[in-house]
This record gives structure tokens, sequence and C-alpha cells, in this order.
């Protein structure tokens, strides 16, 4: 059966013709730079601080090399046999699975809105440092004041949204893509300069000792949760994303190497910014608790202050271009997000790309004023305990991405077969990592993934305390 079916994949793809990646290298640089954004340099900070420093960095490194490269591999080598994106490869093999391609595609509807609102927040930052005003965004209280004024938030997100639409709309991606190829390193290069220094800072030591080593007495299953959601969002996992990008690569590109080496970009990064982020936030408020449950907030309250101790000039100048550079970062993200929403709406309405494009636009417009004002003037509203944009974050990472890999465990697993997979990834005959490969996608993803999705949705209805 498994036979038959991937024939007539190969048949129906035949004909199309498909652009590619010319090489491995394009492939890598492609997909670790939708995978290396706001995610690595926001998101990892925080729930790293929150989650108990050095366990949460554990956690994390332990299942990034096993769930997050077995889903990776499988995500990648779905895309490249089907030659289609998320939501129509699953049910190019089984017409029945077409609804998990649908969920795949509401995963980015979610993120895309409230990825916005951070982009519209880094914005102002930039601003800030660009009109010589460092101090004052270093001053305590600038954050939460700023967040939480009615129109500000709301003007730098529609900004931020506004020049992912027009980039999107005119289809220059590729001239982002080629800027992306200086100002990336540009952005690693000057995060190592700025830990370096905020490493020499008085009473960093304390936040380096918190975020390295690990500390067993914070470990719980919410640890787990938070660092298996940030997995999948950091490298656009369980969303589809990566079934489309294997589907333009070459057949004679190698994926385990680029796995590995997407896994290795994108975790490098998260790891540096912790590094960043944490121990400044320890030199600057001793670590108090407060500071660090601080959550979404960590990085714009930690960075000013360390850039405010080079002097206004210098700490101006490098704030400015910092943060610069951290739009860039977010923009390249928000891209292939906007991106991928556009061309669903494309393949599944039949819609052109200007009526779809001006269709995300509006809806995203839409759907990230209430996570934006959750700060401000909506912050009574609370879901299940959390801000709307917190709500949404949760939502799609710690709820439907889980669902996502869960399901396209069970669908390589049980229906299509590992061998969907296994034919097209170069370890053929390498026995022991095939049946690593099978255990883990028949048992070990689909029924942790379960486990900790079960616990983490009790524990925000209330039901169990974790
Ligand atoms: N991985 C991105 C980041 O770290 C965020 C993201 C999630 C993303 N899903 C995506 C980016 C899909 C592009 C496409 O910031």
């Amino acid at each position: 059966m498994d036979r038959n079916s991937n024939r007539n994949i190969e048949k129906g793809t035949a004909g199309k013709k498909r652009g590619g990646f010319t090489g491995r290298l394009g492939f890598v640089l492609a997909a670790a730079g939708s995978a290396v954004g706001l995610g690595n340099l926001w998101r990892f900070p925080y729930l790293a601080a929150k989650y108990g420093g050095g366990i949460f960095l554990l956690v994390y490194i332990v299942l990034a090399l096993t769930f997050g490269s077995v889903l990776m591999t499988a995500e990648i080598a779905l895309g490249r046999r089907t030659g289609q994106s998320a939501i129509s490869a699953f049910s190019s093999i089984r017409p029945k699975w077409s609804f998990l391609g649908i969920l795949c595609a509401v995963v980015p509807i979610i993120i895309l809105p409230y990825y916005s609102v951070i982009g519209g927040w880094v914005c102002e930052y930039f601003f800030t440092f660009a009109a010589g005003n460092g101090a004052a965004a270093a001053a305590d209280g600038f954050f939460e004041s700023f967040i939480a004024s009615p129109w500000k938030p709301l003007l730098f997100f529609a900004l931020f949204v506004s020049v992912t639409f027009l980039v999107v709309l005119f289809g220059v991606e590729k001239g982002v893509e080629k800027s992306s190829r200086i100002l990336m390193p540009a952005l690693v290069i000057l995060t190592i300069g700025v830990t370096v220094y905020s490493l020499t800072l008085p009473g960093t030591w304390e936040g380096v000792k918190y975020y390295l080593l690990p500390d067993f007495s914070r470990f719980s299953a919410k640890t787990v949760l938070a660092a298996l959601g940030q997995l999948f969002y950091s490298m656009s996992l369980a969303m589809g994303i990566m079934i489309t990008f294997g589907s333009y690569m070459k057949k004679d590109s190698s994926i385990s190497s680029s796995v590995r080496q997407i896994e290795l970009f994108d975790t490098g990064i998260a790891l540096l910014a912790g590094l960043m982020i944490i121990p400044a936030a320890f030199a600057f408020s001793g670590g108090s608790p407060e500071t660090l449950g601080q959550g979404p907030g960590l990085m714009f309250v930690a960075l000013p202050k360390v850039f405010q101790s080079f002097g206004s000039v210098t700490g101006g100048i490098l704030g400015g271009l910092f943060f610069a550079l951290v739009i860039f970062a977010a923009l390249t993200s928000a891209i292939s997000l906007m991106e991928t929403v556009v061309s669903i709406l494309m393949d599944k309405f039949g819609l052109s790309r200007r009526r779809a494009a001006v269709i995300v636009y509006i809806g995203t417009l839409l759907l990230g004023i209430p996570s934006s004002l959750g700060f401000g003037a909506l912050s009574g509203i609370r879901l299940f305990g959390m801000t709307i944009l917190d709500f949404f974050d949760f939502l799609s990472n710690s709820v439907l991405m889980p669902v996502v890999a869960i399901l396209t465990c069970v669908f390589l697993g049980y229906v299509a077969g590992c061998d969907t997979v296994l034919e097209e990834v170069e370890w053929t005959g390498r026995r022991r990592k095939e049946n690593f490969f099978r255990v883990m996608i028949r048992y070990v993803c689909p029924v942790c993934i379960a486990l900790i999705l079960v616990s983490s949705v009790l524990s925000a209805l209330g039901v169990l305390s974790l």
C-alpha cells in the first residue's frame, strides 16, 4: 500500500515545476533565516529566566537533540517526498488527512498578529534610541508605561505589519533575503560583543551560574512544556513550515546534515541571547524573582540598561544598531509567516496574490489589536489567567503545535509508514538511526507530547496544579 501511494505522489508531482534552492547552503540559510527571529532573541531568554535557568537550558537541549531533530527530519523529508506544502502534503498521501494540513495552517495565522505586536515593541525601542533617548528607555518603568499607553504600541504594531505587508505584496523577499546575509551575521557579532561586555559588569556571575548550572529542584512538568513549546516555535516546527521548505529542497542535498546545521544555528543564537540578557538582569536587579518572572518584557527591560552603562553616546549608537538588527531578524520571520498564510489562501481559495495579501494584512491588524491593548486598555481581561498576548502564545505553542506534532507522528508512524520519511533521508542501511527514528515517531514522541499537552491544558484550566 505504501509503495502505491508513494508512486502516485511521484506521478502527481512530476509534471509540476517548483522553484528550488540552488544548493544545500541556500536551503540551510533560508530555513535558518526563517527560524531565527524573536523566538531566539526575545522568547527564549524570558522563558529560560522564568523556568529555572540552567534546568530549562538542559531540558531544551535534550529535547532539541531528540524530538527536535526527529520532527524536523520528518517534516523536511515529507515535504521533499511529496513536493507539496503542508496544506496538501498530508492529503496527497491520504486524502482523509487533509484536516492536518489545515490545522498546520491555523498556527501561523495565530502567531503572526502577536509576533507583530512584539515586532512593534522592538520598533519603539529602536526609535527611542535613534532619537537619542536611550537613557529614558533604560529608566525603571519605561517598558510598563509604554506597553500600557493607549496608542503608541498600536502605531508601532501597525508600522511593523505594514512593512511586512509591503514586502510580501511587492514580492521583494529576495532583496530582503540578500540583505539578511549581511545583517544577520552583523546581529550575531553585535550580540557576542554585548554579551562579552555585559559579563564584565559587576553582579553578572550570579546570573551566569543561574543560567548555566541546572538546579534540579526547579524541575517541573511546566519546565518541559515550556521548553517543548519553545522548541517548536523557535525551529518553526509543527506548523508545516519545514514541510514547505522541504518541498523546495533538491533531491541530492543531505537532509540529516541540513537538520544538524539548522538546529545548531538556531539553538546557538538562542543560547547566546540568553547569556546576553539573563546575567544582565542579575546585574541590574540582583536576579529578583520579579525580574526573572518578568515574562515578555525581560529583553526590553534588561538590555537598555546594559547599553546605558556604556555612556549615553556610545550606548545610544549601540542600542540603536542592536534594535535595528533585531527589527530585521523579526521582519524576516514575519515576512515568512505572512507569506505562508498568503500562499495558503491563494492555494485554498484560488485568490490572486494581491487579494490574499490584502486580506491577510487586514486580518493581522484586526487580530493583533487585542493582543496589543491587552497590556493597557484591555488589561482587565485575562484568559485563563493570561494576558491576551500570552493566551495566543499559549494557544499556538502549548496547545496547537503539540497537537500537530502528535498527529504528524501518528500519520507517519501508523498511517503512511515511517518508510515515507526513511526512504527520503540518506541513512538507508544505518539501522541504528532508522530504528531510533521509528521508535521516536511511533512511541516516544506521541506519548510524551500527549502527556505534556494534557497536563498543561489541565493546569491552564485550573484542574491540575503543576
Ligand atoms: N522561528 C521564528 C522565531 O524564532 C518564529 C516562527 C515561528 C516563524 N513559526 C514561523 C518564522 C514560521 C517564520 C515562519 O522567531
